[in-house]
């Protein structure tokens, strides 16, 4: 059985303060059957990391494809280690199309990510677009296949992956159970193929306008192991709730 992960992604959002006041906050989150994680933005790790509450994971949004050097504004993955970080994820929507992250740094990331010692959340899902073309399995094949193409076959179990259609990022239209559900089912029978014995050791969580109102029906289904949540993140009540409703 898959221990479900629920992970707050608060993209460029948060304070000193904000950092305070919801820490105190997730302090409180009833989650002993469930991993529950945050990515603040790198600045934050350290005081996220202080008072982090026992059991929750601490990751980074982004890693360097570098380890060291000369590479002005980077962070690289060992530094994440050595503040407390122990997860990473990669190959966000937004680090694609924004800042046109290709599957080969994806890769890269990935493979230092682990050889940095942390685990990795990867990031895969269609556009609208390549939705209405039929081609999202096309789509999540090529990322997946990147994404693993650097992983060794004992660190495999080590990557979660996280679906999310780019059409339900932060847009309050989350894809239904049933087709988020299809989606996991597909993506399971990939990991196969990648690697036998992957589709039941490696978790798939969904992403994309989850919040406290619609994560049950969501988390009743049996390929969806945890959700990877956005806006719903920075308001510590919605995030508890969901962290609870595992
Ligand atoms: O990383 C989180 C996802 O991009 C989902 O964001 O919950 O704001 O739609 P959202």
């Amino acid at each position: 059985m898959r221990k479900k992960l629920v992970a707050a992604n608060w993209k460029l959002n948060g304070s000193p303060e904000f950092v305070d006041s919801m820490m105190f906050e997730l302090a409180k989150v009833k989650c002993d059957t469930v991993d529950c994680a945050v990515f603040p933005p790198f600045v934050f790790i350290p005081q996220v990391k202080s008072a982090l509450p026992a059991g929750w994971q601490l990751g980074a949004q982004n890693v360097s494809l570098y380890e060291q050097g000369a590479f002005t504004g980077e962070v690289a993955a060992d530094m994440v280690v050595a503040c407390g970080g122990s997860l990473a994820l990669v190959g966000h929507s937004e680090r694609r199309s924004l800042f046109a992250e290709t599957d080969a740094e994806v890769a890269k990331k990935v493979a230092v990510a682990l050889k940095s010692g942390m685990d990795v959340v990867l990031c895969v899902g269609e556009s609208l677009a390549e939705r209405n073309s039929d081609e999202t399995m096309a789509v999540i094949q090529r990322q997946l296949e990147a994404g693993f193409s650097l992983v060794s076959p004992e660190d495999v179990s080590r990557v979660c992956v996280a679906y999310e259609p780019v059409w339900a990022i932060g847009t309050g239209v989350t894809a239904t159970p049933e087709q988020a559900q299809e989606v996991h089912h597909n993506i399971r029978a990939l990991l196969r193929v990648l690697q036998p014995g992957a589709e039941s050791a490696v978790r798939i969580i969904y992403g994309g306008s989850v919040k406290a109102a619609n994560v049950s029906d969501l988390f009743v289904m049996p390929d969806i192991d945890g959700a990877l949540v956005g806006g719903a993140s920075l308001d510590a009540k919605e995030f508890s709730a969901i962290c609870e409703a595992a």
